[in-house]
C-alpha cells in the first residue's frame, strides 16, 4: 500500500474532527518469558493511518485550520540496530511516512501537554489500555494546572475509534487486493490440508501443513490461532488443541486463515478424514451448504447485516427438522431458539486488519445496511453433540463452511471461492491426492 492511501486516511480523520487532537498508540511489545517476546503485531487503528510497523510509535493529529500531522518513533540506535534490526528514527520515518513532523517517543510527554492545550477536545481510543488512559488523564491535568497563565484545557475526551471505524468497516481497492491475495494463498492452504488429511495423523500435522502454506507464500503469521479439529473435537467451537489423532470415519472441521500485509483471511472447510462422507455427515454438510448458499444470497448492498444470519437461520431450523433433531415449524423453530441445541453462533462478522473487524453492527437498535466494499464472513455451522433427543448416527457431527465475501454495487463478490467446498470436489480432490 502506497503512502498516498495513508496520507488519505488521516486527512479523511482530521476533516472528521474539525478542531481538536487525536492521539492513536501502536501496540506494546508483550513479553513471552526471559529475554523472548510474542511476534510483534502492531495496532490496527495505527497501521490504518501510518502503514508503520515498528514497536513504541504514536500518531498525533492536530485538526483545525492548520492541521499537523505528527509521529513519535523510537530514536535511531546503533547498539539496538545491531541487535535487532533497522529502525527509522524520526527524520527518516518523517519522511518515508509523508508526516508533517515526527519526534523521538522520549519526547512525548514533554510535548503533548503543549499540542492539547487551547484545544476543545482529545480524542483517542478510550478505555482500550489503562496506561494511554491514566497518560491522557495526566496530561489534561497537567494543562489545566496552567489556566491561570491563560491556556485553557480540552472539555471534551472523545474515542477516535467511533471516526476510524466506519473508515475502517469500508474497504478500497489497495484492500480489497490485499484481500483477495490473503483470500487465495489461505484457501490454497485448506486444498493442501485437504490433500495432506488421511486417518492416523494427528491434527497438528495437519496444522502444520496450513501454516507452511501460508508462510511459504509470504504470509508469516496466522490471522488467529487455527482449528484443526477432528471427530468429536468439532463441536468445540474454538478447539485449538489440535493434538488429537484422526481417526477414518470423523470429519475434519479447518478454521484457519493467513494475515496477509496486515489483513486477515478466515476459512472454515470441513471434510472427511478418508476422503469420502458417509450418508449421515453428507446430509448434514448438505444443509449446512444449503443454508451458506441462501446466506450468501442474502449479502448484497442494502439489505440488513442480519438478513443473511436470518436466511441460514431458516434453511438449518428446516434442516433440523427433517433430521429429527427438531419438532415443529421452521417459524416455532427459530422463534423458540431450539436451534441454538445445534447452532450456536451468529452467521458471520466483519472481516479487515482484524478477524473479527472494526465496525458496529447495528445503530440505534437497526442492523446496519450493507454498502459496497464491506467485507464480511459467511460461517454458518452445526454441531450435534451426544443427547438423548437426538439420533444416534448424527452424534459429534461437526460442521461450519465459512467464507469471505465482499459486497460489490451489483451484490457479492467471494474472495475465498477457491477453497473447494462441493462434496464431489472435496471428494475429487482427496482421492487425486491419495
Ligand atoms: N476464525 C474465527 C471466526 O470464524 O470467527
Ligand atoms: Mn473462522
Ligand atoms: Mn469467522
Amino acid at each position: 500500500m502506497t503512502k498516498s492511501i495513508f496520507a488519505r486516511r488521516r486527512a479523511q480523520l482530521l476533516r472528521q474532527i474539525g478542531s481538536g487532537v487525536a492521539l492513536i498508540a501502536t501496540a506494546p511489545e508483550t513479553a513471552r518469558n526471559r529475554d523472548t517476546h510474542f511476534p510483534y503485531r502492531w495496532d490496527s487503528y495505527f497501521y490504518y493511518l501510518t502503514g508503520f510497523v515498528e514497536p513504541e510509535a504514536v500518531l498525533v493529529l492536530v485538526a483545525g485550520k492548520k492541521p499537523r500531522q505528527i509521529l513519535f518513533c523510537r530514536d535511531k540506535d546503533v547498539t539496538r540496530e545491531i541487535w535487532d534490526g533497522y529502525r527509522y528514527g524520526p527524520a527518516r520515518a518523517r519522511q518515508a511516512l509523508g508526516m508533517d513532523e515526527a519526534h523521538s517517543i522520549t519526547k512525548l510527554d514533554a510535548l503533548l501537554p503543549k499540542l492539547i492545550s487551547d484545544q476543545p477536545a482529545v480524542y483517542y481510543p478510550m478505555g482500550a489500555q489503562q496506561v494511554w488512559d491514566e497518560r491522557v488523564i495526566r496530561w489534561i491535568n497537567q494543562v489545566k494546572a496552567l489556566v491561570r497563565t491563560g491556556v485553557s484545557a480540552p472539555g471534551e475526551v472523545k474515542d477516535v475509534r467511533a471516526l476510524i471505524d466506519d473508515m475502517r468497516l469500508v474497504k478500497d481497492a489497495a484492500e480489497l487486493a490485499t484481500m483477495q491475495r490473503a483470500a487465495d494463498i489461505t484457501a490454497a492452504a485448506h486444498a493442501r490440508a485437504m490433500r495432506a488429511t488421511r486417518p492416523g495423523l494427528m491434527e497438528f500435522e495437519i496444522e502444520a501443513e496450513l501454516l507452511h502454506e501460508f508462510v511459504r507464500n509470504g504470509a508469516r503469521a496466522p490471522a488467529y490461532t487455527s482449528i484443526v479439529a477432528g471427530g468429536a473435537n468439532a463441536c468445540v467451537l474454538h478447539y485449538v488443541d489440535n493434538n488429537a489423532k484422526l481417526k477414518g470415519g470423523d470429519l475434519l472441521l479447518i478454521d484457519a486463515g493467513c494475515e496477509l500485509d496486515s489483513y486477515a483471511a478466515d476459512i472454515t472447510r470441513t471434510f472427511p478424514v478418508s476422503g469420502v462422507f458417509s450418508a449421515a455427515q453428507r446430509d448434514v454438510y448438505e444443509l449446512v451448504l444449503d443454508a451458506q448458499r441462501a446466506a450468501i444470497g442474502a449479502v448484497k448492498p442494502g439489505a440488513r447485516f442480519d438478513a443473511y444470519h436470518e436466511a441460514a437461520l431458516r434453511v438449518l431450523a428446516r434442516g433440523f427438522i427433517d433430521l429429527k433433531l427438531c419438532k415443529g415449524s421452521v417459524d416455532a423453530v427459530v422463534d423458540s431458539k431450539k436451534y441454538q441445541q445445534f447452532y450456536m453462533h451468529r452467521t458471520g462478522h466483519w472481516l479487515g486488519l482484524d478477524v473479527h473487524d472494526a465496525g458496529d453492527y447495528a445503530r440505534n437498535g437497526k442492523s446496519r445496511m450493507l454498502e459496497p466494499g464491506m467485507v464480511l464472513t459467511v460461517e454458518p455451522g452445526c454441531y450435534i453433540r451426544p443427547a438423548k433427543n437426538v439420533p444416534k448416527a448424527l452424534w459429534n457431527i461437526g460442521i461450519r463452511i465459512e467464507d469471505d465475501v465482499v459486497v460489490t454495487k451489483s451484490g457479492r463478490h467471494i474472495l475465498t471461492a477457491a477453497a473447494p467446498k462441493q462434496v464431489r470436489e472435496i471428494e475429487a480432490l482427496m482421492s487425486s491426492a491419495a
